[in-house]
């Protein structure tokens, strides 16, 4: 039996942050003013090894979860991660994925679909090299991160989803560019509406294009129609071309939240449980791990977490919200 939260929605899918740490600076994410050279990332002690990971997702999976995602900051910056998708690979029934921001998979694919990663989502948010530079402010060129799709779809880690922050008065002008390019190559463009993750990215509302814009925007050159969700609590709004040639997908956090149908959990690199996104504390499960904790222990208090649960932030969104101090997206990996 599934847990269920206090909204009666089951656990179901759980997101792993492997590092806080990344190669990007993605304005809208870890901002150079803040994540600056002084900044003061987790140190190796205080993040969970792929033992206590990998032992904290058995009990996760015999809780019914059946979903495992590995994020970051960017995943693939922490050492030897293939080594811990090998050791995850080998947990029964679950479907293991990771969202990276592509610019080391032309190294890592190979190695990563080996090791039983199933799939990847890559984040990219303009093929224009001047924009994407603007926006992952390292310079980092669109080129690179195509091949790292390529390597991907090549190594078997399909079918690519390729992920778009769209941020008013940035990139925009991506948004047609963009569906047209990854609509030729079948990979599934999802757009996602700026969120106000954390509190270092200065989010306004004002920075948000909201989905049903973008839909309109795509459906006038190339007719769309909604499809229905893959599975029961998925976050992308389906969106299929009506010519058959694919289909792209939305996430509306904030013009249409999706919190009635929420199933997921996310631990950060140094083992806090958030049950929200937007949260503003976790669930130390570190010290349950490294404080002698018994896995009937530890599955206790994941019952007993995930079975008060409340939260639904992107309905209850408001000016007084906004304020709060969340955790970073570079800590719980969006
Ligand atoms: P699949 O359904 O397997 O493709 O995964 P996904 O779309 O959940 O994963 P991905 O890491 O690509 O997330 C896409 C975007 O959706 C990111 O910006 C996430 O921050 C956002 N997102 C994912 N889950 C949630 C959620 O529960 N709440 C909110 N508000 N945003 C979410
Ligand atoms: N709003 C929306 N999406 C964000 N991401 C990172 N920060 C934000 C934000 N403030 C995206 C990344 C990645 C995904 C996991 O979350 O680009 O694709
Ligand atoms: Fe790094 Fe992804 Fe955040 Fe960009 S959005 S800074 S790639 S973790
Ligand atoms: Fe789930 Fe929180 Fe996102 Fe709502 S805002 S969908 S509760 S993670």
């Amino acid at each position: 039996m599934p847990l269920i939260d206090t909204l009666n929605r089951p656990l179901r899918d759980l997101r792993i942050s492997v590092t806080d740490r990344c190669n990007f600076r993605c304005v809208y994410c870890m901002p150079k003013e803040i994540f600056g050279p002084d900044y003061q990332f987790l140190h190796r002690d205080r993040i969970l090894t792929f033992e206590e990971i990998t032992r904290l997702a058995k009990i996760f999976v015999s809780h019914g979860v059946g979903k495992i995602r590995l994020t970051g900051g960017e995943p693939l910056v922490r050492k030897d991660v293939t080594g811990l998708v090998s050791m995850l690979a080998s947990i029964p029934d679950l479907d293991l994925t990771m969202t990276t921001n592509g610019s080391l998979l032309p190294k890592f694919a190979r190695p990563l679909k080996e090791a039983g990663l199933k799939r990847v989502t890559v984040s990219l948010d303009s093929l224009d090299n001047e924009i994407f530079k603007s926006m992952n402010d390292v310079d980092f060129p669109v080129e690179k991160v195509l091949e790292g799709m390529e390597a991907a779809a090549e190594a078997g880690l399909g079918p690519i989803k390729v992920n778009m922050v769209v941020k008013r008065g940035l990139n925009e002008a991506s948004i047609l560019p963009m569906a047209r390019f990854f609509r030729e190559k079948g990979y599934i463009l999802r757009f996602i509406e700026y969120m106000d993750v954390g509190h270092t990215n200065g989010w306004r509302m004002d920075d948000v294009v909201p989905s049903a814009e973008i839909v309109k925007m795509i459906d006038a050159e190339m007719p769309l129609e909604s499809a229905d969700p893959n599975y029961p609590g998925e976050v992308a709004g389906r969106w299929r071309y009506k010519d058959g040639s694919g289909e792209v997908g939305t996430i509306s956090s904030v013009t249409q939240a999706f919190c009635r149908t929420c199933n997921r959990t996310r631990i950060s690199a140094e083992g806090q449980l958030y049950t929200c996104l937007f949260a503003v504390k976790g669930h130390d499960f570190r010290a349950l791990l490294r404080g002698g904790g018994s896995d009937e222990e530890i599955s206790n208090e994941i019952a007993r977490v995930w079975g008060m649960r409340d939260d639904r932030y992107s309905e209850i969104r408001s000016e007084n919200t906004i304020a709060l101090p969340k955790v970073e997206m570079s800590h719980i990996g969006g």
